[in-house]
């Protein structure tokens, strides 16, 4: 099989990390007989620099143009500044919409090897295993109008949306529906509907949605409760649905319940056309160039892109396997580090990671 892959390696730890994803893909593709051919193309404060523009159509042109684009990460000091319409942040959010992007599944699984990197006590977080299912075009994200305004006053207010129509929350409530069946069949979504329209609006979708998926047991939590369950008691969850804002806040606190955020890989589609596989954390502009990066979010996003996009799941639990094995020779990057483990920058990780691979 052939398959043409963008890389957007983006900022900070971005290419380090990118450049152990490709070896992998490489060494995975001789072994499956998968041909990959990759182009790279600039995001991010890179592509500020080169172009003046956070997302040059060029680049967003590539992505159509592929079976599947990986990113790593985007943003830095640098541009932090910068007005809105050129910071990074602004070039994803433009990948997202332009390829259209409404599911972001973020698993969240606990490894065994890490439950001591985790900042609870085992028996909260041991066999934890949850996919946030997050809303990724919609929401106050994207809604209208947002802006400062000068009110009637003269004083100046400043103004976002939060906005669903019913065929996004009936699409996204979808994918959270299937991917529960295809799991423990337990969904919760979670809202602010004790306050908001808008999440009332959602929540009552996703009720009437539910009647057709009479094998997944429907929950739903406020938001700021879900946020306290999450740390309180994290097995209760199977599968989270939720909007744009709510998804992105839950997914950090679910991803640091395993102990790393830098483990965590994410998988971003849309109704069709190539999805975008990332790691959830971002750019870590501190430990940049410093060989220090743990690189295996990004190589668990390879497995989700095999797994997802490319229809290739023996490929993917290849890797999966691998990461695994290395975590039980004792091999750790500084942030999941733990007493008698031996630490490891990012080059030897990659080496080590290679080496079970092959
Ligand atoms: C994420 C990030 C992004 C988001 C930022 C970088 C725009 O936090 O992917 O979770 O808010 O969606
Ligand atoms: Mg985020």
């Amino acid at each position: 099989m052939n398959y043409r892959i963008t890389l957007l390696p983006g900022d900070g730890i971005g290419p380090e990390i990118m450049t152990v994803a490709v070896d992998v893909l490489k060494v995975i593709g001789n072994q499956f007989n998968l041909n990959f051919e990759f182009q790279e193309a600039p995001i991010g404060g890179v592509a500020i620099d080169a172009t003046g523009e956070p997302l040059p159509k060029e680049t967003l042109e590539k992505c159509r143009n592929s079976d599947a684009v990986l990113l790593a990460a985007i943003g830095g000091y640098k541009w932090d500044n910068l007005p809105r319409h050129q910071r990074p942040e602004t070039g994803l959010l433009g990948l997202r919409a332009g390829l259209g992007l409404f599911a972001n599944l973020r698993p969240a699984k606990i490894l065994p090897q890490l439950i001591d990197a985790s900042s609870l006590k085992r028996e909260i977080v041991e066999g934890v295993d949850i996919m946030v299912v997050r809303e990724l075009t919609g929401g106050v994200y994207f809604g209208t109008p947002k802006g400062v305004f000068e009110t009637e006053t003269g004083e100046k207010r400043g103004v976002n949306t939060m906005a669903y129509t019913e065929s996004e929350i009936d699409r996204i409530a979808k994918v959270g529906f299937e991917t529960a069946q295809k799991r423990g069949g337990k969904l919760c979504s979670v809202d602010k509907a004790n306050v908001l329209e808008v999440s009332q609006f959602w929540r009552d979708r996703i009720t009437q949605m539910s009647l057709e998926y009479p094998d997944v047991e429907l929950s739903h939590l406020y938001v700021d409760n879900a946020a306290m369950q999450l740390v309180r008691w994290p097995k209760q969850f199977d599968t989270i649905v939720t909007g744009n804002l709510f998804g992105d806040i839950l997914s950090d606190a679910a991803a640091m319940l395993t102990g790393s955020i830098g483990m965590l890989p994410s998988a971003s589609l849309g109704a069709s056309g190539p999805g975008v596989f990332e790691p959830v954390h971002g750019s870590a502009p501190d430990i940049a160039g410093q060989d220090k990066a743990n690189p295996l979010a990004q190589v668990l996003s390879v497995a989700m892109m095999l797994r997802y996009a490319l229809e290739q799941p023996a490929a993917a639990d290849k890797i999966e396997q691998a990461v695994l094995q290395v975590l039980d020779l004792g091999y750790r990057t500084g942030d999941i580090m733990s007493e008698g483990m031996k630490q490891v920058g990012c080059k030897e990780m990659a080496e080590v990671l290679l080496k079970v691979l092959s």
